[in-house]
């Protein structure tokens, strides 16, 4: 899919954001972990949550999906095999692996896809699932994994810190009466997780980065929830005001974006932060110097979005990216749009200067993002290539940036 957006564009009005995709998919999967309905709220409509609904459909749950709200029974719930498209796909398909060894003990499953964005191993989820009990072979793109040994309890500590691997985890020691596991990655995506399982009957503290779950009280309730509000969504849409207008961020959680919102004021950018809502007005900072860290560092979600808005403050910044190796490539469109920027490695100089106009391609969802935004402050209008990947992650975005402004329009 291909798009045309027109540059140097006002925008103004109000952008209500979404549910958070992050949290919204382990969620999901752990939803089998109940014999009644669980109800979820504030789900976003999108590619890769409808990509895991038809895995659900495969096996045997039933679905109802109207509005955000998503309903799912799994009382028929079948073990299968997960040779299916959909897994390669995305990435959060891994979370199959977890919620399966808890319920069956065993799980076969076509690696994970999802975005390019460096080489992206599974390793530390590995070595997890070893350490509870499980062997595992990979044989042409298929995971297979079995259980070895039967333990009662397990103490275990993750290979190092990784979203994926930490909520994975936690959701294969659903199956233990007994478990501590420590050197987790609890972003407000996985709080969001252990809040959804203790909702189910589980019992699991947080304590620092190490959970112990000790009881289990299996009540088979209908399980309501509502899915916490998407933080990248919400600082995309803020450095889109902060560049060409006036908005108000409606329905977002600061909290959750405390690093990000703090390098903003600090720099002179105009941001009111309200308890579930954000006022951004179009202004001009002084540089723009981070390092993509784990939370509550700044996210890696969000670094090409804020190289583009580097390239328009008072003074050159440097950004270095720590997590994925790939997520460089917005650099490269920013010196195509007359912006000098010196890239080495893993870190990038950026001269702030005018942006002229030119032709994009998305390679991953948020540096589609990014692109879009490197658009609407384009001296004309741009194309964006492979526009379909951005729309894995937001929801319902041309409306939304229709909505404040942006003119936007699909090319056949
Ligand atoms: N890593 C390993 N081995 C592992 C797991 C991770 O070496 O077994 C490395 C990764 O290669 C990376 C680092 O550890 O360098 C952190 O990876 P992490 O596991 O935390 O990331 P992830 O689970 O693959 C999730 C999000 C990403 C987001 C990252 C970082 C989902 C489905 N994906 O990925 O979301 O960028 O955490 O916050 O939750 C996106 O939304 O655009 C996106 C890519």
């Amino acid at each position: 899919m291909k798009v045309k957006v027109y540059g140097n564009k006002k925008v103004s009005g109000k952008v209500k954001v979404s549910g958070s995709k992050n949290a919204a998919l382990p969620i999901i999967c752990a939803s089998l972990l109940n014999k009644n309905k669980v109800v979820l709220k504030n789900v976003p409509r999108i590619s890769d949550v409808f990509d895991i609904i038809n895995i659900l459909k495969y096996l045997d749950c039933k679905i109802k999906f109207k509005r955000n709200t998503l309903i799912i029974d799994s009382a028929n719930l079948n073990y299968k095999p997960l040779l299916l498209e959909e897994c390669q796909k995305i990435r959060a398909s891994y979370y199959f692996v977890g919620i399966f060894l808890s319920i069956y003990n065993k799980c076969e499953i076509l690696l994970p896809g999802g975005c390019n964005i460096g080489k992206r191993p599974i390793d530390y989820h590995l070595k997890a699932f070893s350490d509870m009990g499980y062997i595992y072979t990979i044989e042409d793109n298929v995971l297979n994994v079995r259980l070895d040994k039967e333990l009662s309890n397990i103490d275990i500590c993750i290979s190092d810190k990784s979203v994926g691997a930490s909520m994975n985890a936690i959701l294969a020691s659903t199956k233990f009466k007994k478990a501590k596991l420590s050197n987790l990655l609890i972003e407000p995506e996985c709080e969001g997780l252990i809040k959804f399982l203790n909702i189910m009957g589980y019992n699991y503290t947080i304590h620092k980065d190490e959970v112990t779950i000790k009881s289990f009280i299996n009540n088979d309730q209908k399980v309501k929830y509502r899915i916490i509000p998407d933080r990248i969504e919400a600082m995309t849409f803020t450095v889109i005001g902060l560049l060409c207008g006036k908005l108000k961020i409606k329905k977002c959680n600061p909290n959750h974006l405390l690093f990000p919102l703090n390098i903003l004021v600090k720099n002179g950018f105009k941001v009111k932060i309200n308890k579930n809502s954000l006022y951004v007005y179009k202004s001009v900072g002084n540089q723009i110097n981070i390092e993509t860290d784990t939370y509550p560092g700044f996210p890696t979600d969000l670094q090409s979005i804020f190289g583009v808005l580097a390239s328009q403050t008072n003074d050159n910044s440097q950004i270095v990216e720590n997590i994925f190796e790939n997520r460089m490539q917005i650099y490269y469109d920013l010196i195509k749009s007359g912006i000098r920027c010196n890239v080495k490695d893993n870190k990038v100089d950026i001269v702030p200067g005018k942006v002229k106009s030119a032709n994009y391609k998305s390679y991953d969802l948020r540096h589609g993002a990014a692109v879009i935004i490197l658009s609407l402050i384009g001296d004309k209008s741009s194309f964006i290539e492979n526009f379909e990947v951005v729309l894995r992650g937001y929801e319902d975005l041309l409306r939304k940036l229709r909505r404040i402004g942006v003119k936007i329009e699909k090319i056949k």
